[in-house]
């Protein structure tokens, strides 16, 4: 929301950019478009922290201004998806408010995580860790001033967690659901699904002091990845299967399998979830290879369309993430120089084996203008919470949400209506990958994003679930077929790989000839008896 496009000279993006930039996203081809929260918010969190789930903060317009995306939106093709963040509110949420004032087990109180600490009341109830460091408890002060009891936020301290097996609890969040299908969205996105529900009791979780919050490892946790966590799921599903139209729901959720993952798309909970197992994957044949196994082998049995994602407005994005010597394992970015060229080049055949595979795809704002992560970004203007939990030694995700270059030649780039700084300052050299100018060259990122996004809905061979291997004999290719006579080849190796006899090249990530260099992806079409 706050890196898309600016329409009223705030240097913050808004929902009047995103409707003025809905042509772009038409033109590109995509079905949906997610939007992070625009609730009203204090933005410790990028607007994660939410003190009113029915309402638009004014900094990016009004309910009306939703109402006219909605409808020009819909007027394009393109289905809009919103942002339910029920594992926390922000501090300033009028139950936390009141929870406060009303004091130690009053029903206030009961929708959130109050205990009293450990060792007199000093230390925290356990030893939960917060997504952004340091432990996930904070004590709060009585309104004399006399330290009281602990509450717990599994990510900012500024975002209480709440309790969902308290009914106001569950009645608020139905609430919520109902608002935005009523008002005609047509999905909704859950944030941090696995942290929603909690063991009883708290137990400890066995981090040790200073442990680093790494969910995908995490199996029987007692606050990561609970079951009772499927029982607010179906709730949900319910609800919404009550409405016209199809209306879905997807799940972020970092959880330590595909099994698992696969749990929160059975028949009667979400109809999707983002796989961060690919996004995480380092791009190596063999690592991603076995990704896609595994998803496809888990998400089979329960019928849900598998999915794919490279970036995300939480990680590095994947330019520069594979401009690195790449690890043997799952990691985020690894040390050692930088090749932006590199990273590009493998970025964009990674895009032609995303949107090659069966199911849906997510793309992050910017990745099809082939961005990089902003390493660089001034101390002073960082505003993710990390920066400060970490205490200053992990910078954080503002990397990777710099404000969109959509025209000219210097910053703002046409983000901004006037000549405003915006919310993060973009690097001068995104002059080259304006969507103006990347419009322009038939070989750009943007091209080859639109013409892959074209084709995917073309292309009969690209629809339905078909898929099958083919057997390449070499560890460091990718090659696959689908239905129609399509095939789906990425050369992730060193050496040219001879093309004679696949078939004939409908799009490759880079230019071809009769070899597919390194780092390279192409499309086929083939003799659909083979
Ligand atoms: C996941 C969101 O994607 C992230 O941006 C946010 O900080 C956390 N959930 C907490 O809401």
């Amino acid at each position: 929301m706050r890196s898309f496009a600016d329409s009223n000279g705030d240097g913050l993006g808004d929902v009047g950019g995103l409707r003025a930039r809905l042509p772009h996203l038409a033109e590109l081809g995509v079905d949906a478009l997610w939007v992070t929260p625009w609730y009203p918010s204090p933005m410790a969190d990028g607007g994660y922290d939410i003190t009113d789930h029915r309402d638009v903060d004014p900094r990016f317009g009004t309910l009306a201004d939703v109402d006219a995306l909605l409808e020009e939106a819909h007027g394009l093709g393109v289905r809009v998806v919103v942002d339910l963040v029920a594992n926390h509110t922000s501090e300033q949420h009028p139950w936390f408010v009141a929870a406060l004032a009303a004091g130690p087990g009053s029903a206030e109180r009961g929708r959130y995580f109050f205990r009293d600490g450990r060792a007199g009341g000093d230390q925290p109830p356990n030893d939960w860790i917060s997504a952004f460091g340091g432990p996930a408890w904070t004590r709060v002060t009585s309104p004399g001033g006399a330290p009281e009891q602990w509450y717990l936020h599994t990510f900012a301290p500024e975002q209480p967690d709440v309790d969902w097996s308290d009914p106001q609890v569950q009645q608020g969040y139905d609430d919520v659901v109902r608002f935005w299908l009523d008002r005609g969205v047509d999905g909704i996105r859950v944030d941090a699904a696995p942290a929603m529900a909690k063991a009883p009791g708290l137990p400890d979780a066995g981090h040790a002091p200073g442990a680093r919050f790494d969910s995908h490892l995490w199996q029987d946790s007692p606050h990561w990845d609970v079951d009772e966590v499927h029982a607010i799921l179906r709730r949900w599903r319910a609800i919404s299967d009550g409405y016209p139209g199809d209306r879905a729901f997807v799940t972020e959720a970092v959880v330590h399998s595909a099994e698992r993952l696969s749990r929160y798309v059975r028949p009667d909970e979400m109809h999707t979830t983002f796989n961060f197992d690919f996004l995480h994957a380092p791009w190596r044949a063999e690592r991603l290879r076995q990704v896609i196994d595994a998803t496809l082998a888990a998400l089979r049995p329960v019928g849900a369309p598998p999915t794919w994602v490279l970036s995300s407005h939480d990680d590095p994005r994947h330019v520069t993430r594979y401009s690195r010597e790449q690890p043997a394992e799952r990691g985020g970015p690894v040390s050692g120089p930088a090749d932006l060229a590199v990273g590009l080049r493998r970025a964009r055949a990674a895009t032609l084996l995303l949107l090659a595979l069966p199911g849906g795809a997510y793309l992050y704002q910017g990745e099809e203008l082939g961005l990089p992560e902003v390493e660089d970004l001034p101390v002073d203007a960082l505003q993710d919470p990390t920066w400060e939990r970490s205490g200053h030694t992990v910078r954080g995700r503002d990397g990777c949400r710099v404000p969109l270059p959509w025209s000219g030649e210097a910053p703002p780039f046409g983000f901004t209506a006037t000549d405003v700084r915006p919310w993060l300052p973009q690097p001068p050299e995104w002059a080259a990958l304006t969507v103006e100018r990347q419009s322009a060259d038939p070989e750009s990122t943007l091209s080859l994003y639109r013409a892959a996004l074209r084709l995917r809905r073309e292309l009969p061979g690209l629809a339905g679930e078909r898929f099958r291997w083919d057997d390449d004999g070499d560890g460091s290719v990718l090659a696959f077929t689908r239905g129609a006579g399509f095939g789906c080849l990425v050369n992730l190796g060193e050496r040219p790989l001879p093309l004679a006899g696949r078939g004939v090249a409908l799009l490759s990530s880079s230019p071809v000839t009769d070899e597919l260099p390194p780092d390279t992806a192409v499309w086929l079409e083939r003799d659909p008896a083979t």
